[in-house]
Order: C-alpha cells, then sequence, then structure tokens
C-alpha cells in the first residue's frame, strides 16, 4: 500500500490522495478592463491538466483580495462577479476529473505591483499598470522597491473583509479548501516578521500584536468557510534570518511557527502548508532536495495540527517517504508538476496505486 495515495479526510472533505499542486502564479489574466484578473483558458487548461494528471489537490495562483493585493498586474483576483464566474468554471472541470480545487487568498503587501518573473519581476509603477503597495510599515522590500504606505488601522479592518468577502465568493465559486496566503513576504508575512513589521501599535510589536492581523483573516475567512470544509495557512516557517548567526538580523524563527501552528488550530485551520523565506532580502537560504521539510515535521511532531510539505519534492519514493514516515500529512509540488502534470498517475503506477486516468486516455495506461 502507499501511504501518498491514500485519501486524506480533513473535516468532512476527502482529498483522494496527499500529492496536491502548489500555489504557482501565472502572470498571464487581463491587466485591465472588464477581464481584469479574471481565469483565461489558459488557467483552465494549466490547472486542468493538473486535475487529469491525478493530483488529489489543486490550489490555484496567489489570488488577490482587492486589486492592490496582486503581485504583478496580470495576476488573478477574486474581488468581483466576472472573475467569481470565471473560477466556477475551472473548479467544476477539476471536480469532473477528480480532483479537490482549492484557492489560494492573497495579498501581497510590500511586495505587490511587480513585473512578470519572466521579465525580470522588478516593481512597475502606474506607467506599467502598477500602483503605490501598501503594508505594515514604511520599509521597501529592498532596493530598487518602492517606499510603501503604512496601513492605517481602518484600512487593516477593510482588508480582514475583503479577505472574508474573497472566502464567500470563493466558496460560491465552487472551491472546497481556501488557504490563507501567509507566506514568502506577502503583507501577511510583512505582519508576522519582525523584520518586516515595525508597528507599535496593537499590530505590531509583541508576537501576540505581530499575529493578530493573520488571526483575524483567518477568522474572517473561518466566519464564511463551511463547518465541513477545511482551510489552510501557508507559512513561511522561518524567514532565515535569527537562525542564521551569520547574518544579524531579527526575524520570525521555527519557533514561532511551533506556537502560532497552536494558534491557528484554535482558530479553526485544518492544515499548515509549510514553506520558508521571502519576507528578507538577501536572506540564505539552504536550497537542496525535502530542505524545507523538517519544518513542516517539526510542527507535525509537536502540535495536533496536520501540515503539507512543499518544495524540492521531486520522485515518487521521496515523496511516499514523507507521508508514510508521518514527517507530512501530504506533499504539494510546484515546479515538477510544470514539468509534467502526469507526474501522480506515474507515480502512483510506481508505487504500485493505480493513478486516476481518464477514460479518454484508457489506451496508453
Ligand atoms: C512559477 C511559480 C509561481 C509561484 N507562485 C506562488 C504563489 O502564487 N503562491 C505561493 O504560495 N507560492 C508560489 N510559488 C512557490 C511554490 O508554491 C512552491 O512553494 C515552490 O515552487 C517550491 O516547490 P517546488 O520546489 O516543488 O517548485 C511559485 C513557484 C513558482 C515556480
Amino acid at each position: 500500500m502507499s501511504a501518498l495515495f491514500e485519501s486524506l479526510t480533513l473535516r468532512d472533505l476527502t482529498i483522494p490522495n496527499r500529492v496536491w499542486m502548489a500555489p504557482m502564479c501565472q502572470y498571464c489574466a487581463a491587466v485591465e478592463g472588464p477581464d481584469q484578473g479574471v481565469p483565461t483558458d489558459w488557467h483552465l487548461s494549466h490547472l486542468g491538466a493538473r486535475a487529469v494528471g491525478g493530483a488529489g489537490l489543486i490550489i490555484t495562483e496567489a489570488t488577490a483580495v482587492v486589486p492592490e493585493g496582486r503581485i504583478s498586474p496580470a495576476d488573478l483576483g477574486i474581488w468581483n462577479d466576472r472573475q467569481q464566474e470565471g473560477f466556477a468554471r475551472i473548479t467544476a472541470f477539476l471536480k469532473e476529473y477528480g480532483a479537490v480545487p482549492g484557492i489560494q487568498l492573497a495579498h501581497a503587501g510590500r511586495k505587490a505591483s511587480t513585473d512578470r518573473t519572466w521579465r525580470g519581476g522588478a516593481p512597475v509603477g502606474p506607467d506599467r499598470h502598477g500602483w503605490q503597495p501598501v503594508a505594515p510599515s514604511p520599509v521597501p522590500f529592498t532596493d530598487g522597491y518602492p517606499v510603501p504606505d503604512e496601513l492605517g488601522v481602518e484600512e487593516i479592518h477593510r482588508l480582514v473583509e475583503a479577505f472574508g468577502a474573497a472566502a464567500r465568493r470563493a466558496l460560491a465559486a465552487g472551491f472546497q479548501v481556501a488557504e490563507v496566503h501567509g507566506a514568502h513576504g506577502y503583507l501577511i508575512n510583512e505582519f508576522l516578521s519582525p523584520h518586516a513589521n515595525r508597528r507599535t501599535d496593537a499590530y505590531g510589536g509583541s508576537y501576540e500584536n505581530r499575529t493578530r492581523f493573520a488571526l483575524e483573516v483567518v477568522d474572517a475567512v473561518r466566519a464564511v468557510w463551511p463547518e465541513e470544509l477545511p482551510v489552510f495557512f501557508r507559512i513561511s516557517a522561518t524567514d532565515w534570518l535569527t537562525e542564521n548567526p551569520e547574518d544579524g538580523r531579527e526575524g520570525w524563527t521555527s519557533d514561532d511557527t511551533v506556537r502560532f501552528a497552536k494558534d491557528l488550530l484554535a482558530h479553526g485551520v485544518d492544515l499548515l502548508d509549510t514553506s520558508t523565506g521571502g519576507v528578507a532580502a538577501g536572506a540564505r537560504i539552504p536550497a537542496a532536495p525535502g530542505y524545507q521539510i523538517p519544518f513542516a515535521a517539526r510542527v507535525k511532531e509537536e502540535t495536533d495540527l496536520p501540515v503539507g510539505a512543499v518544495g524540492l519534492i521531486t520522485e515518487p519514493r521521496q515523496a511516499e517517504e514523507i507521508v508514510a514516515s508521518g514527517q507530512a500529512d501530504a506533499v504539494l509540488l510546484g515546479r515538477e508538476l510544470l514539468r509534467n502534470p502526469y507526474w501522480p498517475n506515474l507515480a502512483a503506477r510506481e508505487l504500485g496505486a493505480g493513478g486516476r486516468w481518464p477514460d479518454q486516455y484508457h489506451r496508453a495506461v
């Protein structure tokens, strides 16, 4: 029996296996006009191919809850009816081919308004469909980035409401998992990390204050997400600052993550999608196969919150071992699934677990 291809039930939702597609920006929605932020045929075929390929859960790219929350002007959004309808077509297709549709709800904070990555990913201004970014503190991400506007408390409250409204739309569009994007140096991560959050009010300073915005967002999403469906949180389990003595800068640590995982569990989160980094430019990240797995494994070991492991997981037996050994409840694949949408079905064959080939392809099985 393969542990990787056992189903996983969270609340009342059964996900058919533990090979999931990680959220990945595609930077190809319309940047303006009525189709701004609306999923296109690209998104349907890109996400649809991974459902056909056998992924158990497919999480959309970072999907902005307000226009200013997009990472690039070409990102997807979920703040209006047209975007919601565009997603409904995709969730129906994913379900038809046996995958659970999940959406990553996001705000890019001080790393918003940047170019497509294949054009270098540098900040873009209003002349190129960009805008002035906002953040917990008026501290730019790094050289060449604009100084973001510091969010006022009223604006923070409106953003919490925007996450709730986006979750309501996501549910109406047919999604069954809502993932709050709290990682990679975007807005929620900026509040969590002392590296980016220099506030002295109720949203900055102590651990309780820095986690306040994230937990308010989780509460707003949980308030509209049905009891029977799971909410995930994607975290950067470390900023790779404090834990790297040579760096000298202070950041969020894996100790913070363990503590925060317990808070998230108490606030109704069902799984921690455990990534790292992104908040501090120049942090030294020891990327190597499976390098983020120990962070997931530690949360699994020290809390009751289920976890997903992500990052340079590329081999079926590596993925099987992560789940079978109890280091994580599921694995999320990013780039490997870009290279090969059929990875889950081929891994299932290698691990003697069958797979989920569509009838149309039966002659190839
Ligand atoms: C093209 C691309 C786009 C990405 N976009 C997102 C995103 O929207 N949200 C997110 O949380 N992570 C994003 N990531 C990170 C992936 O979800 C994943 O964590 C990372 O690629 C490591 O996994 P891998 O080694 O399997 O690719 C992106 C990665 C890639 C390669």
